[in-house]
Formats: structure tokens, C-alpha cells, sequence
């Protein structure tokens, strides 16, 4: 299946990694972030060593608005998306009653609201060629409520729960979505969010972004629903639906608080 893809979140970790799959699939792409330098570095990057179309078009996933913009220079464009990747994502970690209130709502604005804009601009034409893939990018954070990180936690368990339902409403289309659910990955993810030094975020703990993007896309290409990484991610996932909820909240809370 040929096709162009759209990635969110490219400028850097799992995002730009994905890149790389991608093109060695001789895949054209649409990349996008707000960092242009790093995106057009990639740009070109990818450029050199693939025989492959990659246009740059930077977005701020956090205004409402920036999700049609670029879905109406797509179409400008006559780019046929036949791969949609929502990967932009960031948290903030804290308690909430101090969190930023706007930097509250960019979050669930990039995680959430524009995840499923973009996926409902994008999907009706795949649904109409009878083909295409889409992968959006949650977290295992999605299997429970998260102290310390609650609006992230929240929002993965939002896009787990729309990933679910909507991949169910697609069965037989010929489109498939798939929901990537990863542990702690090494990118700036953890700094950005200001958790590194939570007892979750121990750097032998955490995969690495080549690994989870390798993985994402095998999952993606096979139309797996939900596609939690590694072993011990997957045991946590189940777990959490044998323990009560309060047991698993205050567990929560262990881990993400900073190690001493
Ligand atoms: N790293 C982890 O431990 C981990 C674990 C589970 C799930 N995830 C999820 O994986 C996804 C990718 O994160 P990562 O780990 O690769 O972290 P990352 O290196 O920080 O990458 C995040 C990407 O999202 C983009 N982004 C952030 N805010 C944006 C905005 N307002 N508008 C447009 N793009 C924006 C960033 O680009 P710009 O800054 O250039 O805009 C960057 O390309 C996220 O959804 C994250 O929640 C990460």
C-alpha cells in the first residue's frame, strides 16, 4: 500500500525515528511540528539517503484551528494521505492545583483535541479508497488514573479508550487504527515534562526511541488495535484490571514521585 503519510511530533524522539521506517519503505511523507529547523534538517536529512518526497509543514498542535489549516494545505497540495501518525504529545508534571493553566490546555489541545481532528479531516478519504492506516501514539499511562501527572494520564486514556471504539467502527473498511501504548522511552519527552528524576523515569528502565519505533510501525503495518511495547508494560496493563483502583492510584503515586 502506497500512499503519502502525515506524522505529528517529527521534530525529534519516536516521531523522528518513525521517519525512518517510513522512507525505507520508499513512503513520501508530510512532517510536521512547531521546530522548523530540526524538521527541515530531517527533511533533508532523509532526502539524501532515501528516494523519497518529504514535505515540512510546521504547526502548533496547541492552537485550536492548526489541524484544518494544515489539512486544507494538504489537500491544496493534492497530497493523498493514505498513513495518518498522531505522535505530538507532552505532559507537565506536578500536582494540579499548581499546574500552568494554559499549559493544561495545550496539553489536552495537542493530545487530544487535535488527535482526533486530524483524524476525523483524514480518515473519510481513507475510508472511501478502502485502504489506509493510522496509528496514534498513546502511552501505558492509559491503563490508570496518574498523581502527580493527572491531565497526561488522562489524556492517553482518552486516546486509548477513542482509539478502541473507532478501530471497531472500522472493521471491514480496509482502514485500520492502531493505538501504541509505550513505557518510559529515552527522548525529551521526560525533560520537557519535568518527571526525570520520578523513580518511574530511571534511564535503565526506559526503552529506547529506535526500539519503540520500530515496533509501532510493525504493529501498524499489521493492523494491530492496541499495541502495548515490551513485556513488563503489558503485565502492568493487565494487572491494573485485577487490583483495586485505589491500590493501583497510590501505586501510581509511589512511582512518580521524585526518586530520593
Ligand atoms: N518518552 C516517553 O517516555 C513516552 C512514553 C509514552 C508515550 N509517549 C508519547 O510519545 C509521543 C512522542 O513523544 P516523545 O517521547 O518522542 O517526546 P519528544 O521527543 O518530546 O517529542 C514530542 C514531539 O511532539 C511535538 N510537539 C509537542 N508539542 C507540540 C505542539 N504544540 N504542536 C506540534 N507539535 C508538538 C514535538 O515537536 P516540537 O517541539 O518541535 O513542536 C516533538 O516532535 C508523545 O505523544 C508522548 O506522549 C512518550
Amino acid at each position: 500500500m502506497k500512499g503519502c503519510a502525515l506524522i505529528t511530533g517529527a521534530s525529534s524522539g519516536i516521531g523522528r525515528v518513525l521517519l525512518e521506517h517510513f522512507a525505507a519503505d520508499g513512503i513520501d511523507m508530510v512532517i510536521t511540528a512547531r521546530d522548523v529547523a530540526a524538521l527541515t534538517k530531517a527533511a533533508e536529512d532523509i532526502r539524501r539517503r532515501h528516494d523519497v518526497a518529504v514535505f515540512v509543514i510546521p504547526a502548533d498542535l496547541s492552537i485550536p484551528g492548526e489541524s484544518a489549516r494544515l489539512h486544507k494545505e494538504i489537500s491544496s497540495r493534492d497530497i493523498q494521505i493514505a498513513y495518518l501518525v498522531n505522535n505530538a504529545g507532552f505532559g507537565n508534571y506536578g500536582l494540579f492545583q499548581e499546574a500552568d493553566a494554559e499549559k493544561i490546555d495545550a496539553i489536552v489541545q495537542v493530545n487530544v483535541a487535535s488527535l482526533v481532528s486530524l483524524t476525523r479531516l483524514f480518515l473519510p478519504a481513507m475510508v472511501s479508497e478502502g485502504r489506509g492506516k493510522i496509528l496514534q501514539v498513546a502511552s501505558v499511562a492509559a491503563f490508570q488514573p496518574g498523581p502527580l501527572m493527572a491531565v497526561y494520564y488522562a489524556t492517553k486514556a482518552f486516546v486509548l479508550s477513542f482509539s478502541e471504539a473507532v478501530s471497531e467502527e472500522l472493521r471491514g473498511t480496509g482502514v485500520s487504527m492502531t493505538c501504541l501504548c509505550p513505557g518510559p522511552v529515552v527522548t525529551q519527552f521526560a525533560k520537557r515534562a519535568n518527571f526525570n528524576h520520578s523513580r518511574l523515569f530511571q534511564k535503565n528502565h526506559a526503552a529506547s526511541a529506535e526500539d519503540v519505533a520500530r515496533y509501532a510501525y510493525r504493529a501498524m503495518l499489521k493492523g494491530k488495535t492496541v499495541a502495548v511495547h515490551g513485556l513488563g508494560n503489558r503485565i502492568i496493563a493487565f494487572a491494573n484490571r485485577l487490583l483495586p483502583r485505589k491500590t493501583v492510584v497510590r501505586l501510581v503515586r509511589f512511582v512518580q514521585e521524585k526518586r530520593s
